[in-house]
């Protein structure tokens, strides 16, 4: 497997790098790109760790070098918000960084899994399929919006809101990742009930745990951490169904024939070639039935957004 990591010299890239390092299995390639000429500075550090798992870093205009044979590549490239902002606040920078990066991939590596971090990412993916489209290579069963920081932050909310083991808790996140669009399906928790206060108190804190990070950090940037750690669990689940494992099922936002949007996030079982199926997201309470009527509107204006940017 070679897995490249692009936007590698940022908060989130470096987190992500050093994990990836740290997991991938044994013979896997490790490819770094970032604008930033520290990059290969970066992959030089990472190198020095003893396991498995071979480096290269590469800076300058140009990702083409790092793509060259990647089987997946997780774009954490752009802008990350301060006090004050909107993701969507990111769409002017970050639209532009994504749309290149991915005429790339789709010249370098048309066959690779691509997983997106890059805020709006309710916007991002929807730019990243119709640019892979217009190159001719789109398969919209590997490309995903990485929505995995709000499953984490929901299985760890829930576990201390219940005194529960955190390794246990199992939350599926539906939507997308912005505000309303973020909805924890709490009903599907097993083993335990929540008062009506209590879903309440943890839907908002999952769907503004972002904006909890942004500010905490006082303008020093958002989440990169816990963020390194989600992208890196998604990237090892995608690697081992891609070389076999049965079962393997994360939330991700696809473009994934939902009758709810064009682009949905929801459980999926992934496989050798990415999507192996989009599951059903199950029986959902009355709160978040409400919940998910009042986020469409939102969601598909987000995705309409970024059609248009590409197609304009
Ligand atoms: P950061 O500023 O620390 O790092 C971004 C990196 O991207 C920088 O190193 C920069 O040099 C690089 N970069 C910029 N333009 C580039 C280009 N054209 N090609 C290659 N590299 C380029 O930011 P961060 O904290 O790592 O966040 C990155 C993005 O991830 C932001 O958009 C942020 O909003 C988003 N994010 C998403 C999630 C999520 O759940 N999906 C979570 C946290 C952050
Ligand atoms: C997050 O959820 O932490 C990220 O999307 C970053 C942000 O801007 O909130």
């Amino acid at each position: 497997m070679k897995v490249a990591v692009l936007g590698a010299a940022g908060g989130i890239g470096q987190a992500l790098a050093l994990l990836l390092k740290n997991n991938l299995p044994a013979g896997s390639e490790l490819s770094l790109y970032d604008i930033a000429p520290v990059t290969p500075g970066v992959a030089a550090d990472l190198s020095h760790i003893p396991t498995p798992v071979s480096i290269v870093g590469f800076g300058g205009e140009d990702p083409t070098p790092a793509l060259e044979g990647a089987d997946i590549v997780l774009i954490s490239a752009g802008v990350a918000r301060k006090p004050g902002m909107d993701r969507a606040d990111l769409f002017n920078v970050n639209a532009g960084i994504v749309k290149n990066l991915i005429e790339k991939v789709a010249a370098a590596c048309p066959q690779a899994c691509v997983g997106i971090i890059t805020n709006p990412v309710n916007t991002t993916v929807p730019i990243a399929a119709e640019v892979l489209k217009k190159a001719g290579v789109y398969d919209k069963n590997k490309l995903f919006g990485i929505t995995t920081l709000d499953v984490i932050r929901a299985e760890t909310f829930v576990a201390e809101a219940k005194g529960l083991d955190v390794t246990q808790v199992k939350v599926p996140v539906i939507g997308g990742h912005s505000g309303v669009t973020i909805l924890p399906l709490l009903s599907q928790v097993e083993g335990v009930s929540f008062s009506d206060e209590e879903i309440e108190k943890l839907t908002y804190r999952i769907q503004n745990a972002g904006t909890e990070v942004v500010e905490a950090k006082a303008g020093g940037g958002s989440a990169t951490l816990s963020m390194g750690q989600a992208a890196c669990r998604f990237a090892l689940s995608l690697v081992k169904a891609m070389q076999g494992e049965a079962n393997v099922v994360e939330c991700t936002y696809v473009d994934g024939g939902s009758e709810h949007a064009q682009f949905f996030a929801q459980p999926v079982l992934l496989g050798k070639n990415g999507v192996e199926e989009v599951l059903p997201y199950g029986a959902v309470s009355a709160y978040e039935q409400a919940a998910m009527d009042g986020m469409l509107e939102t969601l598909r204006g987000d995705i309409e957004k970024g059609v248009e940017f590409v197609n304009q």
